[in-house]
């Protein structure tokens, strides 16, 4: 049985499609089942490394937004098939899904609402572009996607982590300043009040050993989600110590 995470300094750790199976394996049997930490390995390694690494939790990177069932869906990872291999969360709506693999409000929305419906925990990405964010508009444009995407559903008593992922910050080695993602998390709890209790917010792009320890203490925040970091284990032992 995989450890219960709880919400407070929250490690996710989004593998994307960087490694190998040798290296996603060596790199989970290094990952201590105590840790408050969910992986995101590929799609294809998922199942494989959930069954193998029963003590750890895993998420899916995405799940389908036509079906939450089994049946003819060719291509498709609907929600009970994660059930079916004890995965208990997933990522949806990440900028690289929205920028390169045309997702979008209504395919995240519905994406939501089809995890709701078999108990999959979303870690639901937002973010601002670098124009967003020159022309002023973060903030509202931010408060759009999610007004978008919870507007009218998810008014049930699951948990619920919300990403904030600048998309300008994702592989780049730029940050917002801590005053900048405060900002933010401030609308976002403004902007969600109605979910309030269930809640949970986390970081991610160019997090590193240098600044998660600081990440992960501002107000408001409840974690990192990692990514390029997070498949290499010196950094990602780094990153762990420092966050402590
Ligand atoms: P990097 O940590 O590589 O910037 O990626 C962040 C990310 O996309 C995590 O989902």
């Amino acid at each position: 049985m995989a450890r219960k995470i709880t919400m407070e300094k929250l490690i996710i750790a989004n593998w994307k499609t960087y490694l190998s199976i040798d290296k996603a394996i060596s790199l989970s049997a290094s990952i201590d089942p105590n840790s408050n930490i969910i992986i995101s390995p590929s799609m294809i390694h998922l199942a494989f490394l959930a069954e193998k690494f029963p003590n750890l939790n895993f998420a899916a990177q995405d799940i389908s937004y036509i079906t939450d069932n089994f049946g003819a869906y060719t291509g498709e990872t609907p929600a009970a098939i994660l059930n079916d291999i004890g995965v208990k969360y997933t990522i949806i709506g990440h900028s690289e899904r929205r920028s390169n693999m045309l997702d979008n409000a209504i395919t995240v929305k519905t994406k939501l609402n089809l995890c709701a419906s078999k108990g999959i925990t979303p870690i639901v990405c937002i973010g601002e572009s670098i124009k967003d964010r020159e022309q002023k508009i973060h903030l509202d444009v931010i408060a759009q996607q999610l007004h978008e995407i919870f507007h009218n559903i998810y008014d049930s008593d699951k948990d619920i982590i919300i990403a904030y992922e600048p998309f300008w910050a994702v592989g780049t080695g730029v940050l917002p300043l801590s005053s900048e993602i405060e900002e933010v998390i401030t609308k976002v709890r403004k902007t969600l009040n109605f979910v309030d209790n269930r809640l949970f917010l986390v970081y991610g792009g160019s997090v590193s050993a240098e600044n998660a320890y600081n990440l992960v203490n501002l107000d408001g925040l409840d974690g990192v989600l990692i990514g390029k970091a997070s498949t290499d284990i010196e950094q990602f032992r780094s990153i762990l110590k420092a966050i402590g």
